[in-house]
């Protein structure tokens, strides 16, 4: 048996403020169960919910070191849908009323939660050959296991993998307040080794000491080695190139199903999207108070609203878009600027435009079933986990060729009746909206061409079922086996 433990700052359905939730939570219920035993650590926020935190079973605490503090170390447990969660308790670090605050408040959080993972290691008696270590929140794993792990025979051996969800969030603050909190010495605040740019950067020390690098798709994985999307570690990043692969993420095919999902008014499959589907967007159009016209092109926005998801681009263009015969719903919360811009132009575009600006779980779900296409304009985007379920809700994506993106949408091509949805190549307003318009004339015009991109797009296996095996055979690569 193989043992691999996820070290992470969010997994569904526990706590989520992005995708790298969904990875967490989903990825690990997919490894074969006869060879790996995949457990999954992360944090106990306060700001869980009362459900979830009334069913961990408390375990043990211990008091740990870090820099010149002693910490309390909170060990819970829970096994959820067949897999090991452990949760690391620690009331003075897991307060807040969500899981990210800011600097260098978050670089002590997550100091104290990566060398905790290590210490509670004996104590619960899990001996991992990998720790699968998940962005800059435990990019320290690493470090903290070179540093002070290794003297005994416990630690001896253990491999560790670094995988990159977001290379835009590093972890970065100034050399000597990183030092007094993590406790790590001077050794280490080099520039071969945390040290970039003059500040301390965890992701970096994550990088370089891990034994593999991922990121989640091939496009990315080629793009962080430029400088316009390494955020200042291609360098390092081109230096460990054969230590880096892109493994694409999948998505929960269970929890995102429109067949059997509750959240949704009107299940409906590949077969029956057709005649079916369009009822979810009836009751969306009453839900949301637009215009009620089954005809209407309605498009979705499931998102953080961030420069990173292209709402500048969206922001140019929204009074040309809002000519057209089109809906837009969106859903998302994030910059004040963009969130006001949306209630704006909901305010000008009544029954046209609907900003629902909030975080819901029903309402995305609900969203990516009752649009007939969605839109996604990323700058860049390491993977992306929202195009892939529109593809299997049947809406079709529309996105920018960029990561993710570009490896899990296929452009439609008019000539030869093939793809999956709509993209574009250079970060321009007026080249979306010319795809956009491009994909509402294909949906007035010719419906069954449209209703055949649904078909190939649904047909699609986004499952973690082929990224799971990729996880495997690189866990026994680096088992050595
Ligand atoms: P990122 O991790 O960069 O935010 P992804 O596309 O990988 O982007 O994942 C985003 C996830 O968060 C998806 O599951 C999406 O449905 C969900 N999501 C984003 N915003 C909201 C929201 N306001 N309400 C519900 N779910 C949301
Ligand atoms: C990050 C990325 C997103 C990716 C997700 C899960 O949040 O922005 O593209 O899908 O992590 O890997």
């Amino acid at each position: 048996m193989k043992n691999i433990l996820f070290a992470t700052s969010e997994a569904v359905p526990f706590i989520k403020t992005g995708g790298l939730a969904d990875v967490a939570g989903a990825l690990p219920k997919c490894f074969d169960k006869r060879y790996f035993d995949i457990r999954v650590i992360l944090p106990k926020y306060m700001c869980m919910s009362e459900e979830w935190k009334s069913k961990m079973e408390y375990i043990t605490n211990f008091y740990m070191d870090l820099g010149f503090r002693s910490c309390y170390v909170g060990i819970f447990r829970m096994e959820h849908n067949g897999i090991t969660f452990y949760f690391i308790d620690n009331e003075h670090y897991f307060s807040g009323p969500k899981p990210y605050d800011q600097a260098p408040w978050d670089l002590e959080k997550f100091a104290f939660f990566s060398k905790a993972v290590l210490s509670v290691l004996p104590v619960i008696d899990f001996h991992p050959h990998i720790i699968h270590c998940h962005d800059w929140q435990t990019g320290l794993i690493p470090v903290y296991l070179h540093d002070s792990f290794q003297g005994g025979d416990f630690f001896r051996g253990i491999k560790t993998i670094m995988t990159i969800h977001n290379l835009k969030f590093q972890g970065v603050w100034d050399v000597s307040t990183v030092k007094s909190i993590t406790g790590l010495p001077s050794y280490y605040f080099t520039a071969d080794k945390l040290e970039a740019y003059k500040d301390a950067n965890y992701l970096k020390g994550g990088i370089v000491y891990a034994d593999a690098i991922t990121t989640v798709s091939n496009t990315y994985a080629e793009e962080i080695k430029t400088s316009f999307y390494g955020e200042g570690l291609d360098g390092l990043l081109c230096a460990r190139t054969n230590s880096l692969r892109g493994i694409v993420n999948g998505i929960d095919y269970d929890e995102y199903n429109p067949e059997t999902d509750c959240q949704i008014e009107k299940n409906y499959n590949a077969k029956t999207f057709r005649k079916e589907k369009v009822k979810n967007k009836i009751a969306l159009q009453k839900e949301l108070g637009l215009e009620e016209d089954p005809r209407k092109m309605m498009i979705g926005i499931v998102s953080r609203l961030t420069d990173q998801k292209g709402f500048d681009l969206i922001a140019y263009i929204m009074d040309e878009l809002c000519q057209d015969a089109i809906q837009l719903v969106v859903l998302g919360t994030g910059e004040e600027r963009y969130e006001n811009m949306f209630r704006h132009f909901a305010w000008k575009y009544r029954g046209k435009v609907s900003a629902n600006i909030y975080y819901s779980e029903p309402m995305s779900h609900k969203t990516y079933a009752s649009c007939d296409a969605f839109l996604m304009p990323s700058l860049f985007e390491p993977c992306g986990l929202s195009q892939l379920m529109s593809l299997r809700y049947g809406t079709v994506p529309i996105v920018r060729e960029t990561g993710g993106l570009k490896d899990t949408v296929q452009p439609y091509n008019e000539y030869e009746s093939t793809g999956t949805g709509f993209s574009f190549t250079n970060y321009n307003a007026h080249e979306m909206l010319g795809v956009i318009r491009n994909a509402e004339r294909i949906y007035y015009d010719k419906k069954r061409e449209w209703n055949k991109i649904v078909d190939r797009g649904m047909a699609m296996d986004f499952s973690w079922n082929n990224s799971a095996r990729q996880y495997e055979e690189m866990y026994n690569w680096l088992i050595g086996e």
